[in-house]
């Protein structure tokens, strides 16, 4: 799966940005508070506007402080994920739990420098885990390549059976480091630069998403 990160788009511009990425799996919503992370994005009435927008399934990462109280709303509103960080909460499962009651699924991401291991036991709480392979606050980084452990312990979990829930992984996503993520067993790649800055943003996502099936072990699995 394949989800654009409406980042590197122009915000006076979305709907028509949206569009511009039909056949998308998801469409990733980067909200920043500026408190989180350094940076400061947009916020629930343009996740509401946005949703209105367009049929592409809302992916919203939620790089914010007290994500107890921020998040259901978005899930309320209609995003099809919720995801928040492991880093902003001291009670990941309240929160995630209040986001499936108000209808979406959840999403725990972990920050580079988060190790996986003490969240191993909480993930059958969620149906999404958002590796970041950037530090969250900016598009444009390169890739950490050492973060794929994280995503090839979970991925173990899941194929044994003992978890059901995606592996996302967000930051520096492009076509030298898709198949990378993809044979470490990641399910959803977001991409906001390699998408938004193609002269053909649906062709890019195409593309990515050709290289990551052919890449990844899973896939080859089942043909
Ligand atoms: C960074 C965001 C990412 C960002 C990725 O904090 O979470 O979703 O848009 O951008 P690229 O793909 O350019 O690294
Ligand atoms: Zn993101």
């Amino acid at each position: 799966m394949i989800a654009p990160s409406i980042l590197s788009a122009d915000f006076a511009r979305l709907a028509e940005e949206a569009a511009a990425v039909a056949g998308s799996d998801w469409l990733h919503v980067d909200v920043m508070d500026a408190h989180f992370v350094p940076n400061l994005t947009l916020g629930l009435p343009v996740v509401q506007s946005l949703l209105k927008a367009t049929d592409i399934p809302l992916d919203c990462h939620l790089m914010i402080d007290n994500p107890g109280r921020w998040a259901p709303p978005y899930a309320e509103a209609g995003a099809h994920n919720v995801t928040f960080h492991a880093e902003a909460t001291d009670d990941p499962i309240a929160v995630a739990r209040d986001i499936r009651a108000a209808g979406a699924k959840a999403g725990l991401s972990v920050k580079p420098g988060t190790p996986i291991e003490p969240y191993l036991e909480i993930l059958k709480e969620f149906d999404t885990l958002l590796v970041m392979s950037v530090e969250p606050g900016f598009g444009g980084q390169s890739f950490m390549a050492e973060v794929l452990s994280k995503a090839r312990a979970v991925r173990k979990l899941v194929d044994s059976g003992e978890l059901t829930l995606l592996v996302e992984i967000d930051g520096g996503i492009n076509t030298d480091t898709v198949e990378a993520a993809a044979e470490a067993g990641v399910d959803c790649f977001v991409a906001g630069s390699a998408v938004y800055g193609a002269s053909d943003p649906a062709e890019a996502v195409r593309a990515l998403r050709a290289q990551a099936a052919s890449a990844s072990p899973h896939l080859t699995l089942a043909h």
